[in-house]
């Protein structure tokens, strides 16, 4: 099948052919030989469909996320692997939900901490006094910057295991994945150098770190590079598991919260969830131990999720996603309110306009956010829209929630929280 048949196939299922013409051609910009982005970009669409996300807010700039962006991020590019990527100020809402909670500095384990673990080092600075341990299977043994603007980071065998940009522009991705082997290889034999030869593998400004997480550990903040299932610690007031789950099916889910579960304290908090930046597309449950058990408590969502300028609402590796499912469900339910669809369409269409990322255009559909702007100020601009999104509508959403039999509120991150013991 042609990428075009395929792209097309996906309009006439999801959308009755109503997706503009230009998220078509977008999508056939898609790698057409891999079949995880594929199989990837038809679950996204199966979750906008069942969320009753309409085809006129599927934007081009969406598709485009989706023909280049996930093939970078997929397991499937990484021999497998869960990359390790995250982004400063990723958990902030979070960060600020937990310091609500506890207001007394007390212990978080940060589970599927990511390298370099800067939302670990967010909480640490957000939670002053607190004992943080950043836990994660795939923290590097070495970790080397090129001196030409990338890093790599290797196991203990000296095999690179993810590589990027510092800045992840699409040219500088494009230079390193157009012939990953070669890149891989690159970066390795640079490591060789740097470890055992004393040279620089012919990058004077290459540098090489040792442990790297371990070497930014400092009182109150540590790291262990270890699974979920084989990690023993001290039990924590406080449990997070972010930008983990999304790449494990429900199986999997279930056997991991029990461990997570049996890493929490009595009266302690597990908050697992999946965002972008800045707590934006969010999307998490929370539980509480009570009498030695993991109880359910609620789960929690941004309201960008009903009008997303990126494809985080819907990315899950599999079918089976609690959280998008749960998302997808409540979106299902608000929208079908004819009154709140219609209140969040006007506060989109004015906040999109006003932060210039893609206005709503005379045939209905949304635009590209504008071009002139550095990824950045974007997504700096993208996330006041989210948290604007979230004031002017979340205590509305409850209110429809609530009246639909979902009994809802906003919570202390100023997003939607729906009480799961009725659900
Ligand atoms: C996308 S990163 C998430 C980083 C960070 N939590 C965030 O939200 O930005 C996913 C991380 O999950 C880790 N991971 C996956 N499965 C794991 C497991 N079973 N135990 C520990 N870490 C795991 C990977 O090594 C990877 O670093």
């Amino acid at each position: 099948m042609s990428i075009r048949a395929f792209a097309e196939g996906l309009n006439r299922t999801y959308f009755d052919g109503r997706l503009s013409t230009d998220v078509v051609d977008r999508l056939c910009e898609m790698p057409i030989d891999r079949e995880d982005v594929r199989v990837f970009v038809e679950r996204q669409f199966r979750f906008m469909h069942a969320g009753r996300y309409p085809a006129h807010d599927v934007s081009p700039f969406q598709a485009g996320m989706l023909a280049s962006l996930v093939a970078r991020l997929l397991p499937e590019r990484w021999e497998g692997r869960v990359p390790p990527i995250t982004l400063a100020g990723r958990h902030r809402k979070i960060d600020a939900l937990i310091a609500h909670r506890f207001p007394q500095p007390s212990r978080l384990i940060d589970v599927a901490c990511g390298f370099p673990p800067l939302t670990t080092f967010d909480s640490a600075a957000a939670l002053p006094g607190w004992d943080i341990v950043g836990v994660d299977r795939s923290l590097p043994a070495f970790v080397v910057h090129d001196g030409l603007d990338n890093y790599c980071v290797f196991n203990g065998a000296g095999e690179a295991e993810y590589f990027q940009p510092l800045v992840p522009t699409t040219d500088a991705w494009n230079a390193l994945l157009s012939d990953w082997g070669g890149s891989k290889a690159r970066f390795e034999g640079l490591l060789h150098a740097l470890r055992h030869e004393g040279g620089h593998g012919g990058h004077p400004h290459a540098a090489l770190t040792v442990d790297p997480a371990l070497a930014s550990e400092r009182p109150g903040l540590r790291f262990v590079r270890s699974d979920l299932a084989g990690f023993d610690g001290e039990p924590a007031n406080v449990v997070r598991c972010f930008n983990m789950l999304l790449y494990f099916d429900a199986a999997f889910r279930q056997t991991a919260l029990e461990h997570l579960g049996a890493l929490l304290l009595e009266g302690g908090l597990l908050v697992c969830g999946t965002d972008w930046t800045e707590t934006m597309e969010c999307r998490y449950f929370t539980y509480a131990k009570r009498d030695g058990l993991l109880v359910p408590d609620e789960f929690a969502f941004s309201m960008d999720n009903l009008s997303a300028l990126g494809v985080v609402p819907w990315y899950t590796l599999h079918a089976d996603d609690a959280e998008v499912t749960m998302t997808s469900k409540m979106g299902a339910v608000l929208r079908s309110e004819v009154s709140f669809e219609a209140r969040l369409r006007t506060c989109a269409d004015a906040l999109r306009l006003e932060f210039g990322l893609g206005a709503r255009r005379a045939d209905g559909y949304y635009d590209d956010p504008d071009s002139s702007a550095a990824p950045e100020v974007m997504w700096a601009n993208a996330s006041a829209v989210s948290h604007r999104l979230d004031e002017l509508l979340a205590a509305d959403a409850a209110r429809v929630l609530t009246h639909a039999g979902w009994p809802a509120r906003v919570n202390e991150a100023g997003h939607v929280a729906v009480f799961l013991s009725h659900a």
